[in-house]
């Protein structure tokens, strides 16, 4: 099996329908209006994002949060995962009631029990929802910057790329610059190209996550390449919410020739009917990669990662040599 990592995944997006049902069950709460025979009931952003934070709702504890982290991260190991980054929400966890503090603890505890069982590595990416407005961002990159916990690594903002202008975002991602964590910043998913270029300009981020309507625009596409700024593509969800009609016209081949570093991520694999494995399986079906490639693929992803340098060196060390 392919080695693999994911740059790209939100925590409470990974919950798989069967655990929000027994969450649900666990609170007495009707999810009835976004889940029915076992799949999750959307029809466009809009409606997967109130999908999203119905199922988000349902983790309240630091338990119900170290079994989300554990049973996503061990399913992920089973594919041939040896290391993940995951976006957390310090707004969807105070939503459902719980600290930021408690919320990350919760996830450690999962990650520790995962890593444990099946040797994954993982860390976690702070985010601020866009679509909740600036000072919330804000107040996720304080969080992030004081927390001072040691499975932190990174900071970005996700949400509504059609709400708000990036430029409201550059005091967030100064104050996560100065802690030293990494910069990833959804753009280029629901924006086109200006969406992208503005994200270069004004907040510096070493990755883009999704980025691929980059491709619309060939000089954006020659400076992603020669900048080096890599791309967190995650084409199943691309697919999924509608950006492509098939995975033949996704532009993930056409980055890549280009000359741009792209890695592969699921983003919120139950509600897309993805899985990292088989985010895997379409670059090798659609997209010419064979397995030297895949694994060139998850060279790209692990060099890109924001985890301490002898951790990387260590999971760089776990590739084959060839
Ligand atoms: N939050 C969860 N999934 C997302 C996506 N695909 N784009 C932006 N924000 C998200
Ligand atoms: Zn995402």
């Amino acid at each position: 099996m392919t080695p693999k990592a994911e740059l790209h995944c939100h925590i409470e997006g990974a919950a798989s329908p069967a655990l929000v049902e027994k969450q649900a069950a666990k609170y007495g709460v009707d999810v009835s209006g976004i889940i029915r025979d076992g799949r999750y009931q959307w029809h466009d952003f809009t409606s997967f994002l109130k999908a999203y934070d119905v199922a988000a709702d349902l983790f309240r504890t630091e338990e119900d949060y170290s079994r989300l982290a554990d049973t996503y991260l061990s399913s992920l190991a089973r594919e041939g995962a040896i290391y993940a980054e995951f976006f957390t929400s310090p707004d969807h966890a105070r939503r459902a009631g719980l600290s930021p503090e408690a919320y990350t603890a919760g996830l450690a505890d999962g990650m520790e029990r995962a890593k444990a069982k099946t040797g994954i590595e993982s860390r976690m990416i702070v985010t601020g929802v866009r679509h909740f407005g600036v000072e919330a961002i804000e107040a996720a990159a304080r969080f992030a910057a004081r927390s001072g916990h040691p499975l932190i690594a990174g900071f970005g903002v996700a949400g509504d790329e059609r709400v708000g202008e990036v430029e409201d975002f550059q005091r967030a991602f100064e104050i996560a610059r100065e802690a030293a964590l990494g910069i990833t910043i959804h753009a280029g998913e629901f924006g086109g190209p200006d969406s992208v270029r503005a994200a270069l300009d004004h907040i510096k981020p070493a990755r883009i996550g999704h980025g691929v309507r980059a491709i619309e625009d060939p000089d954006l596409v020659k400076r992603i390449a020669d900048e080096g700024i890599v791309l967190e593509c995650c084409p199943g969800s691309n697919v999924a919410l509608g950006l492509y009609p098939d995975l033949a016209s996704h532009p993930f081949g056409k980055l890549r020739a280009a000359g741009c570093k792209v890695t592969l991520s699921s983003d919120d694999p139950p509600f897309f009917h993805t899985t990292l494995g088989r985010e895997y399986g379409h670059a090798l079906d659609h997209w010419g990669l064979d397995q030297k490639a895949l694994l060139g693929v998850t060279r790209t992803a692990l060099e890109a990662a924001f985890v301490d340098r002898k951790t990387k060196a260590g999971l760089l060390d776990r590739l084959p040599k060839k």
